[in-house]
């Protein structure tokens, strides 16, 4: 067996690797390579989840943001970004409409938008919750103090996304402005998962200044936080953003990512982004033949979602919620996969394919 073969076969058995073998994998992995480590997370993965692709239903639901992150169309620099908010009535309309089509999680995102005091959030929360008693909702609504996050928890909140974008502080301050800290960044994550979130958090593939010491900082940190959800997508750069001429994140970066990922949490969720899909017109089914098996077909109102733009190109701005579910559908049916109408939990003993679940 080749070299490269024999560390994805250890990562495999061993669920890690040596910095050095990381190292030299990702450096000098092959198309030979590459198919071997993306059959091994496929079997990986069906082995906890079977062929089972999870639907996560988006609703962007404010494009206000108080940060100005360098990477993102949204941030508050950026005089260009449209804004808008919906209201409670119009977000439990979006649930409403994702449930018809069979979404049992709704993943309620924002920027940091003030108008989101913790009284709204909950209100909203708890009203999802009362709606739809059998659905899993997660937030995706930045940075707050612990407790806030208790507060949408005891509301009904089950699942928290909050990618932690670099784990490296001195990467991290290149990415941020200085009001906003990697230290804190971490504390949020440790703090939801202590309260019982299902978590997830994650990078951006190529983000601006990202070498392989920072991969492997993400990696070590991912292990001491034990995340149920990994988020990650190529870095895309945004016209209107300090990053518009840096060099976007490639398309076999993340699918090597997703793959040593998966072998790494075989127990995890990891979706395969809109940001792949938009880097590639089958990016996001590519990364579920690497290993991914979550997807978020986004439930915004048309009107908007043209105006939650973190970068350039996304793609399903112009489409209805029942456009891209159907289309969503089509693919993942293409990779020999299925997507099941369930709220897809993380599976932490199971490690043999059950029956679909409806709960
Ligand atoms: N390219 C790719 N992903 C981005 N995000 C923000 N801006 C960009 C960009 N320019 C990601 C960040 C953030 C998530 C909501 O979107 O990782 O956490
Ligand atoms: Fe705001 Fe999030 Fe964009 Fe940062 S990445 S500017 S916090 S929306
Ligand atoms: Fe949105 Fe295809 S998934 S249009």
């Amino acid at each position: 067996m080749k070299e490269n073969q024999i560390r994805i076969e250890r990562l495999a058995q061993e669920q890690n690797l040596s910095d050095e073998d990381f190292r030299v994998l990702w450096q000098t992995m092959d198309q030979e390579d590459e198919a071997f480590l993306y059959a091994k997370a496929r079997e990986a993965c069906q082995r906890v989840y079977g062929r089972e692709v999870y639907l996560r239903g988006l609703i962007e639901f404010s494009s206000y943001c108080k940060n100005n992150c360098y990477y993102c169309g949204l941030r508050k620099s950026n005089a260009h970004a449209e804004r808008y908010r919906l209201t409670q009535e119009q977000i439990l309309e979006c649930c409403d409409e994702g449930y018809r089509l069979g979404f049992r999680t709704f993943v309620l995102q924002s920027g940091e938008d003030p108008y989101g005091t913790d009284d709204r959030i909950c209100r909203i929360v708890a009203a999802i919750r009362q709606a739809h008693p059998d659905c899993a909702i997660t937030l995706s609504i930045g940075e707050k103090s612990r407790e806030s996050y208790q507060a949408y928890f005891d509301a009904g909140a089950d699942r928290y996304l909050l990618r932690h974008e670099t784990a490296d502080p001195v990467h991290y301050r290149a990415l941020h402005p200085p009001e906003l800290s990697c230290e804190n960044r971490k504390r949020c994550l440790f703090d939801l998962k202590d309260i019982g979130y299902q978590t997830g958090c994650g990078i951006m593939v190529g983000s601006p200044g990202q070498t392989i010491d920072q991969l492997l900082a993400d990696l070590h940190f991912m292990k001491e936080l034990g995340p149920h959800m990994i988020g990650i997508g190529p870095f895309i750069p945004h016209r209107d953003t300090p990053f518009h001429d840096r060099a976007p994140g490639t398309l076999t970066d993340t699918l090597h990512l997703l793959g040593i990922l998966r072998l790494m949490f075989p127990h995890a969720l990891l979706p395969a982004t809109t940001a792949l899909g938009t880097i590639h017109p089958r990016g996001r089914e590519k990364g579920i033949l690497a290993g991914a098996n979550v997807v978020m077909p986004n439930l915004s109102p048309a009107a908007v979602r043209g105006k939650y733009l973190l970068y350039d190109g996304k793609i399903c701005t112009g489409e209805e919620a029942a456009q891209c579910h159907e289309c969503m559908e089509a693919r993942i049916r293409t990779t020999g996969y299925e997507v099941v109408v369930s709220r897809g939990d993380w599976r932490p003993e199971d490690n043999v394919p059950s029956p679909h679940r409806t709960d």
